[in-house]
């Protein structure tokens, strides 16, 4: 896809990456009810953009997918990648790991870790990283803890 930009979240997008963020999520057709209750927490605050790194990848004035890097050195977390439903499987979602992994590197940072949604655990494995553990999501459930070495030089694209 072309045209694509991705630019630093401003305080003005808060609303339409939070309800980015519950469309993504409700692509794996989770029941209502925990979407629901998920939708009750903030998601993303206007603080969050000011104390985190936060890219929302744009088609002109749409958003159509953003990510959270929560520096906590030696790590990176990535707290959040979301891409709208009519826009995954394009290739958005690497474009956004892809500058993810430029940001926690420029972080200093040694390793970026997340914990996967379980539908997206194949992706993460395919942008390189690896599982290491298992945590207990909010929901109650056993998901994958993953790592990406950001010491190493291949990008995501060798393969
Ligand atoms: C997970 C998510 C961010 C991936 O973004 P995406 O735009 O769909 O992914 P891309 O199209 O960029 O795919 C990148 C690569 O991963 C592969 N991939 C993506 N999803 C995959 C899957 N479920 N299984 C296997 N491979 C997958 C693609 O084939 C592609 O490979 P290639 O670049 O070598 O051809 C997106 O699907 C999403 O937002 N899902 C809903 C919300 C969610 O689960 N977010 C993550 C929370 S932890």
């Amino acid at each position: 896809m072309t045209d694509i930009e991705i630019q630093q979240a401003q305080p003005e997008d808060v609303e339409v990456l939070r309800k980015t963020a519950i469309a993504a999520k409700s692509y794996w057709n989770y029941p209502d009810y925990l979407i629901q209750q998920w939708s009750q927490t903030p998601i993303i605050t206007p603080d969050s953009l000011h104390n985190d790194i936060v890219y929302a990848a744009r088609i002109g004035s749409l958003i159509i997918g953003w990510y959270r890097l929560l520096v906590r050195l030696p790590a990176v977390v990535l707290e959040d990648l979301w891409v709208l439903p009519d826009y995954i499987g394009k290739g958005i979602g690497r474009k956004l790991f892809e500058h993810a992994i430029e940001q926690a590197q420029l972080s200093g940072a040694d390793h970026l870790e997340l914990d996967a949604d379980p539908n997206a655990a194949p992706f993460y494995m395919r942008m390189g990283c690896h599982p290491v553990g298992e945590r207990i999501s909010e929901w109650g459930r056993a998901i994958p803890h993953m790592v990406y070495d950001l010491r190493i030089q291949k990008t995501t694209s060798d393969r």
